[in-house]
């Protein structure tokens, strides 16, 4: 008979838990809670679950003991067409207003699952754009989907479902978008499933927006019973994240039974039809109403890429880099000084920018640098900024104007590589990353995403010569390092990305 684990461990249990990956236990849930941690610890060296919980507390927990807790304790129902009534008015009155606004402005659009389990949810979003969208072909559709329990993320992969996941489809989506294979096994066409990159990413870690896992500058984020298994207090943190990384006027949707006053004090609530979706608005006055066709968004000219040859794969690296105040320039004289001054603006630029306050960081940015035109710190600022704000091509000219004043900067390099690969311009990205490592041959993230972009290229052979380089590089470093140009990470944490996904 198994140990039964004490109350005050169960509820030290759940506050790791919330902690670690947003998952709220209630007290009602905790006799399965107590089953599912003891089936753990039983594939365990621990001898009970008390001990195993023990051993869970005294570890920094790795991203593979996460998908374990992760296997074990969430839950992925879904189903494709999985509350029509959202769909419907996505179909009806979001896509299209989108659709028409990027028509003739580079054809492109940035949508978001978070929490997608099975993959049921981003592979509907691309049918639906499939039947929206004549000219899909033209278009640079950038659909990610990701999810913390890695059993769930590679059935979506795979794509092959059964009758049951098909069981509040629109008629003929079936038959027109799977091939069946086998006794009840549909799976989805290679088309449709080209469209969707799967990834792992934990919400409850502080890993976005960024522009490095490509979760910045989303047109619309689904976030649909997801939210409803965390702490009030998490789905404050996670809005707020989800907030910066949507562009103005870009759209939430949670689940019906998600609804809540906590999202409402973020966004601008939006009602179509008795479906309740959340817009970013800055100026909107918060909590205001909007209904129907009124609400319609206006888009604002963003610059943003050009169509894609393929839209960019995703993998979960840490963010490009951090504003840099060099060293001392030796090449121009007056860098210095250009530095110095502003200093007070630029951290004010800083604090912005942090909290995601982008158009206040920028309006202080651009005042820095009409004063002082070679003020680098805040160029490289202003890279990041309209790169968040989904303007990568003028993120990419500030970044060549930052390299024209320091062409010997490995960072700068590499925030342009990051920047490329984004526009779809691996080619691009990868000299860029070449430069990078013949000005510091030690540069481990540079190693880690020339290995990333290779993947995306399908180039094998070399991303597993790039990712070897970067163990190498790792192997000398302490595992608690904090990573050049990667906002906190480890190098023990990024050698165990790269481990688990080799
Ligand atoms: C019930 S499913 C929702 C699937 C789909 N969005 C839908 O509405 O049909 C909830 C998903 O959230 C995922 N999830 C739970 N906690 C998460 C976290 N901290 N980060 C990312 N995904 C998480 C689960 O693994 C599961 O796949």
């Amino acid at each position: 008979m198994p140990t039964p684990i004490p109350e005050p461990l169960l509820a030290q249990l759940c506050q790791f838990l919330e902690n670690k990956m947003g998952l709220a236990f209630p007290a009602r849930r905790w006799p399965e809670l107590d089953r599912k941690i003891t089936l753990l610890a039983q594939k365990s060296t621990c001898k009970d679950a008390p001990a195993y919980c023990d051993w869970l507390f005294s570890n920094a927990l790795s991203k593979s003991q996460i998908e374990e807790l992760a296997r074990q304790l969430t839950i992925g129902e879904t189903y494709f067409y999985r509350d029509r009534k959202s769909y419907h008015v996505l179909e009806q009155y979001v896509l299209p207003v989108i659709i028409e606004s990027r028509r003739n402005q580079g054809k492109y659009l940035r949508i978001w699952s978070a929490g997608c389990a099975s993959g049921e949810e981003p592979y509907t979003i691309a049918i639906i754009l499939r039947q929206l969208i004549p000219d899909i072909a033209e278009w640079n559709i950038h659909i990610l989907a990701t999810d913390i329990n890695p059993d769930f993320l590679e059935k979506a992969r795979k794509g092959i479902y059964t009758q049951w996941s098909f069981r509040d489809v629109p008629e003929s989506f079936q038959t027109k978008y799977f091939e069946e294979i086998g006794k009840n096994k549909y799976r989805i066409l290679p088309g449709i499933c080209d469209m969707v990159h799967f990834e792992y990413l934990n919400l409850a870690e502080d890993i976005y927006p960024s522009l490095t896992n490509n979760t910045n500058a989303m047109d619309i984020i689904f976030c649909r019973n997801v939210m409803i298994y965390f702490s009030q207090n998490l789905i404050g943190r996670i809005a707020q994240k989800f907030f910066h990384s949507l562009v103005e006027q870009g759209y939430l949707i949670v689940s019906p039974v998600e609804v809540s006053q906590t999202l409402a004090q973020t966004y601008e609530t939006v009602r179509f039809q008795n479906v309740t979706l959340y817009r970013r608005n800055p100026n909107a006055a918060k909590n205001k109403v909007a209904i129907g066709k009124e609400a319609r968004p206006i888009y604002p000219a963003f610059i943003h890429p050009q169509p894609l040859a393929k839209p960019t794969q995703v993998t979960v690296i840490p963010e490009a880099i951090q504003p840099v105040i060099s060293e001392p320039a030796k090449k121009i004289p007056d860098r210095e000084k250009l530095v110095v001054p502003e200093d007070k603006f630029y951290q004010d630029a800083l604090v912005a920018y942090e909290q995601g306050n982008y158009h206040a960081a920028e309006s202080v940015l651009k005042e820095i640098i009409s004063a002082k035109k070679h003020h680098l710190p805040a160029i490289i600022l202003l890279t990041k900024v309209n790169a968040n704000l989904g303007r990568l091509d003028e993120a990419l000219q500030l970044c060549r104007e930052a390299l024209e004043i320091d062409k010997l900067d490995p960072m700068l390099h590499y925030l342009q590589a990051t920047i490329l690969a984004e526009l779809g311009d691996q080619p691009a990205s990868i000299a860029a990353l070449k430069k990078t490592i013949y000005l510091d041959p030690d540069f481990v993230l540079a190693h880690f995403y020339l290995g990333n972009v290779n993947l995306q290229l399908r180039q094998t052979s070399n991303a597993r010569r790039y990712f070897q380089n970067a163990l190498a590089i790792l192997s000398k470093r302490a595992p608690e390092e904090i990573l050049l140009a990667s906002e906190g990470m480890t190098a023990g944490r990024l050698k165990e990305i790269i481990e688990t996904n080799q």
